[in-house]
């Protein structure tokens, strides 16, 4: 699978009452969304993910907040701060992900484009680098 990942901007709907932002599968998620699931009162200081997974296309948005996502492709690591509820950071394929830096607001809302499988998850970053070897040849 090919692996990769884009900040993608949503469109806001305004008006003089607020914003709102609307998600939809085949639009502006380019996947069939079967789970959400979302992060918050993350304590300070705590770092989470430290995986990658082997089929799966997810969306973050930071809905509230602020926090970091490092991404790794088995080359190079990037920092990605997500700041806005209007950036959504899309991932897909082998990716070794890790969140860190979560303001104590931070709501951190995932789609995901399968059910929770821990058979598809890869702890272990040696793993993940033979696993990306793997790929490339
Ligand atoms: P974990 O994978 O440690 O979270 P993170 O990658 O953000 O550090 O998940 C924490 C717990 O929640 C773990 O026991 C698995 C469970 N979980 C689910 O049951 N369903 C889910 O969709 C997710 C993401 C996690």
């Amino acid at each position: 699978m090919e692996s990769n990942y884009k900040l993608v901007d949503f469109k806001t709907l305004g008006d003089d009452r607020g914003s709102l932002i609307a998600i939809e599968e085949g639009y502006n998620a380019p996947f069939d969304i079967k789970r959400v699931y979302y992060i918050f009162d993350t304590k300070q200081g705590v770092e989470r993910g430290f995986h990658a997974h082997i089929n799966l296309e997810q969306i973050a948005i930071v809905v509230k907040g602020s926090c970091t996502f490092v991404l790794d492709d088995g080359a190079q690591r990037e920092d990605i701060k997500l700041t806005s509820p209007n950036q959504g950071l899309y991932i897909k394929g082998l990716i070794w992900r890790e969140m860190k830096d979560f303001s104590p607001d931070c709501v951190l809302v995932v789609l995901a484009s399968e059910h929770y499988d821990e058979s598809d998850y890869i702890r272990d970053y040696d793993k993940f680098l033979k696993e990306v070897k793997n790929e490339e040849d």
